[in-house]
């Protein structure tokens, strides 16, 4: 396994500030539990493993609604935004579905679960499928709504 530490690099960048500030987040978020993996999850409560799981479903859903919203309003083809959504839906339900009791019992083992996952999304999805949605955002969005998303 390589060393992959949700270090955000600047090659990493799409160049459409909002996504660009929600991905950050997310590696936040992963860096976090990275932290708990890296003391061998010594000292971490249930309440600490409920608290990072639900930032992450919270923020995976908010992101993925933002970034969506952002396609319909690009105008993008009906087949692209479909299969761009059936993705974010694959990832969004395992984080719904992960097993907090389950985590309560083995924090280790399934910390480590979540932290792969998460890594193989960052590199199957954020850094591959939406790479190739910048172009039409950009041709078909404002300034402001790169900046600030979708607000009406
Ligand atoms: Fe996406």
């Amino acid at each position: 396994m390589f060393d992959f530490k949700f270090d955000w690099s600047a090659e990493m960048e799409l160049g459409i500030p909002i996504l660009d500030e929600q991905h950050k987040e997310i590696f936040r978020i992963a860096r976090n539990i990275e932290q708990l993996l890296i003391q061998n999850c010594e000292n971490v409560k249930p309440r600490d493993l409920v608290n990072i799981v639900c930032e992450l479903r919270e923020f995976v859903s908010y992101h993925f609604y933002e970034e969506e919203r952002m396609m319909e309003k690009a105008g993008f083809d009906r087949i692209i935004l479909k299969e761009h959504k059936k993705n974010h839906m694959y990832f969004y339900t395992y984080v719904q579905q992960i097993d907090l009791p389950k985590m309560a019992k083995d924090p280790n083992g399934e910390l480590k679960i979540l932290r792969d996952n998460i890594q193989d999304w960052i590199f199957s999805h954020m850094l591959c499928e939406d790479v190739t949605i910048v172009k039409t955002l950009k041709e078909n969005l404002t300034e402001e709504e790169l900046k600030n998303g979708i607000t009406n």
